[in-house]
């Protein structure tokens, strides 16, 4: 149960980093002003299976619309809730359409707060991980 500090401070918009966290790859992403808004869109919940997250996979002050802490970085457990694979980050910087994560498996596709799209198989949204801010460049997950 260690938890790990991860420096944002390198992290330009728009770009992941993956860190381990109890042997699981936990996704970082520092998400534009407009990929915020996408996330916003009644266009984009239609397509998720639990727009709201209410099957709760986050802690409480994730349970909003973008899913954690601070609106412009996304903490997620990067495991697919179908059978565990790792999915792959697509930034979206050459097609805004296809932002957020794709399971290599069996298709599963993930916005950019981790909530799973309808008609793939993975059941639920991608787990939040306990997470705090040390400071604005410095995150502690654990
Ligand atoms: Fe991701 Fe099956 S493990 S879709």
């Amino acid at each position: 149960n260690v938890p790990i500090d991860v420096d944002l401070s390198t992290l330009a918009v728009g770009q992941q980093v993956t860190v381990l966290w109890r042997s699981n790859p936990i996704f970082i992403t520092r998400r534009s002003p407009q990929a915020l808004e996408k996330l916003k869109t009644p266009e984009l919940r239609t397509r998720l299976r639990d727009p709201d997250s209410k099957t709760l996979q986050q802690p409480p002050y994730a349970v909003n619309w973008h899913r954690s802490l601070s609106p412009e970085y996304g903490v997620l457990v990067g495991v697919c809730t179908h059978l565990g694979c790792v999915p792959a980050y697509a930034s979206g910087a050459t097609d805004p359409t296809r932002r957020g994560y794709a399971c290599p498996c069996h298709g599963s596709k993930f916005d950019l707060a981790g909530r799973v799209f309808t008609g793939v198989p993975a059941p639920y949204n991608l787990p939040v991980p306990p997470h705090r801010m040390l400071s604005p460049n410095r995150l502690r997950i654990g």
